[in-house]
Parts: C-alpha cells; structure tokens; sequence
C-alpha cells in the first residue's frame, strides 16, 4: 500500500505531481485561459459585492491560508485577514454579510475549523470550504466547496494536502480574479500557464532529493534552528518549522527575515542553522543583507533559491538547494517541497515513527 515506498509521508510527497494535475484537472479551460469552478454556488454579482475576506484553519492548513492571503490580495486586491481558528471567535471577529469566509481543512472535520464556520454562518456570510474529503462535516456545511484532489493522505504529517490547497487558492484566485475583471485575460492565461509546468517542476526537485538527504546532517544534530524568508517565502517558512518540529522533534521557528533583528538574533551563534527561503526576487538583496546578519554571528546558512542564482548565492550561504523558475506567487508551490523531504530525512535520521509522531492525531476533532 505504500506504493515502494518506506513512509506514507514519502510515498505522498512523491504524489504531490498528480496531486497538482488532478486539482487542476477540468478546472482549467481548453485553450489555458480561463478557471471554470462549476461548483461554486457563489453567482458573479455576489462575488463582486464581497469586500473582505478571512482564512480560518489550524496547522499546516493555516499555513497554507497564508500564502492563500497573498494570492487573493495580489490577484483580487481585496484585503484579506488569516486566523486560527481556535481563536477565530473569541476575538469578535468582524464579520458582515460581504464577508467571504474560507476555512481550509484537509481531513474536514477539525473542531475549531467546523465551530469557525459556524460562527461566520451565523453572523450571515457566506462560506468556502477548501477541502479534501468529500462528504466531511466541513464540506456539508460549507455553503461553496472546492474540493483538492489530492487523494487520501496517511501520513500524520501533511505534504500533498498542503500543496494541493495551494493550487485551490491559485485557482480560486484568478477566477475571483477573472470574474470582477481586476486581471485580464492575457494575465490568467500568463498565470495558468505557469501554473500547469507546476507539476513536472515538482518531479525535477524530487529527482534531486539526494542532495538534501546530505544536508540534513548539518540539521539533525541541532537542538534549535531558524526558517526565515519575506512575503510569501515567510508563510512557506512556518510550514517547514512546523514540519520539522512534528516529525524529527526538533526546536525550530519560522521568521519574517527582516523581524531577526528585533530580538531573535541573540539566539544565533556559531553553528546554528538557517535555512533562507529566497525564491521572491524583489526581495533578493533585503533577503541577502538579513542572512549576511546571522552569518556575521555563525549561522550555517542553507538558502533554498530560484534555478540560475546559485553563483551568485554562493558567497553569502553555505549550502543551497535551487528549485526550478515559476512566477513569483506559485513559488510555494515548489519551495515547500524540499523543506518537506528535509524533515523527512531528518526524522529518518534521528531514527523517529516519520508517518505517525507521537502526541499527534491526524484528525483533531476536539477543541
Ligand atoms: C500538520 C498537520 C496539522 C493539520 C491540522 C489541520 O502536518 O497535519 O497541522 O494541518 O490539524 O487539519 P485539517 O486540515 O484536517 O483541518
């Protein structure tokens, strides 16, 4: 049942490729440009009357809202907020009937996620679920559903459920997009064709994945290490924090590279690792000065960086892993994918139960 494989973790990382595809399958029109979502029940004049959004999950789901947030603000340019859902209701949230309300959920049954959407239904908007099982408590009651094709996931740790949520937001996004007219036809046709290299893309990292199976020794015997990126390669930070710590039980945190600075810094000294999430170039040479900053303390600096830089990289980081060009918000799409095989091998390494980490459930459905 694990196809080959030693893990359902690899096994589903591995799927990932098809994940993409089957996601996007029927959802892209014939000539590529334009997203058909058929079963929205959201008509285009109630889309156009939506003026604010908020994303509510847990965990890796929340994670992907994240990266869900910069996609609908670029695309969209309507101002979007991402909560946890534990703490969604009992911050009075401000919630209007021209409030779109996403929760994203692979297993659809996590308490917090459900009890969110049942407060934002309440208080009269409107909710889209992202999900991966049909037929979930989440999925019933959501009022619009897209439902990610990434098939059953196993393993405790989420990999292709996380990643396929990301191709819901990119497809959601230039729908809501093409519908209100705030990109042209020729933008989501540049989008959606960038959008279907994704999944071969992903093969070529996965070819590679021996080359990170050689870095994890500069991790796994590290009690605490730092993910930090700007913008987008931020939100992909926290889902390879949260990753790691999961599965190879080791102390990390995800930071806004640019936030060091203001405190964490002290934590860097000789040895620690970074692993510099690069992949936005507007934001290249900010993101160089900040690694600059903890290797002038001793960092051991891996830098995860777009295909063609890796010369120039090369004086400022002590390994690199390049991942193939895409446009600037699909980045997460790929760059997740060697920070997943990066905890992966770590757990191996640190001889730990890679698809079932103790004190975790796949399903959390108390709150
Ligand atoms: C991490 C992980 C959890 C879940 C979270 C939400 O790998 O699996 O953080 O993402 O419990 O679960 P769902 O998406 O089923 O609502």
């Amino acid at each position: 049942e694990k196809a080959g494989f030693d893990h359902f973790m690899l096994k589903e990382i591995h799927e990932q490729p098809k994940a993409y595809r089957d996601t996007m399958l029927g959802r892209i029109s014939d000539d590529g440009r334009s997203v058909a979502l058929p079963e929205l029940k959201i008509t285009a004049e109630q889309l156009k009357e939506i003026n604010r959004v908020h994303i509510v999950a847990c965990g890796t789901a929340l994670h992907a809202g994240l990266v869900g947030k910069n996609v609908i603000e670029n695309l969209v340019r309507i101002p979007v907020e991402t909560d946890v859902a534990s703490e969604y209701r009992y911050r009075s949230p401000i919630i209007t009937p021209d409030t779109l309300v996403i929760v994203v959920s692979q297993s659809g049954e996590t308490a917090d996620t459900l009890a969110a959407l049942r407060e934002a239904q309440r208080c009269g908007a409107r909710v889209l679920a992202i999900t991966n099982v049909v037929g979930s408590s989440v999925a019933r009651e959501a009022d619009d559903v897209i439902i990610t094709l990434a098939g059953p996931e196993i393993a405790v740790a989420s990999t292709k459920a996380y990643s396929s949520q990301l191709i819901a937001f990119f497809l959601f996004g230039l729908y809501w997009a093409q519908t209100i007219g705030t990109k042209d036809e020729a933008e989501v046709a540049h989008v959606l064709a960038a959008m279907q290299s994704l999944p071969e893309q992903v093969e070529k990292i996965l070819a590679q994945a021996e080359v990170l199976k050689e870095v994890v020794e500069s991790i796994s015997h590290h009690s605490s290490l730092f993910f930090i990126g700007r913008g987008i390669d931020y939100a992909v930070a926290m889902e390879g924090s949260l990753k790691l710590k999961e599965i190879s039980y080791i102390h990390s945190e995800a930071y806004a590279a640019g936030e060091l600075k203001h405190g964490t810094l002290a934590l860097i000294e000789e040895g620690t690792p970074v692993i510099a999430l690069l992949t936005q170039e507007d934001l290249y040479e900010k993101m160089l000065s900040n690694i600059k900053e903890t290797k002038a303390r001793g960092a051991d600096v891996l830098g995860i960086i777009n295909e063609g830089h890796e010369a120039e990289v090369a004086k400022s980081v002590d390994r690199q892993f390049a991942i193939p060009r895409t446009l600037p918000l699909l980045t997460p799409a790929l760059s997740v994918v060697p920070l997943q095989l990066l905890s992966y091998y770590a757990s191996l390494a640190l001889g730990h139960d890679v698809d079932k980490p103790r004190n975790l459930a796949k399903s959390v459905t108390v709150e």
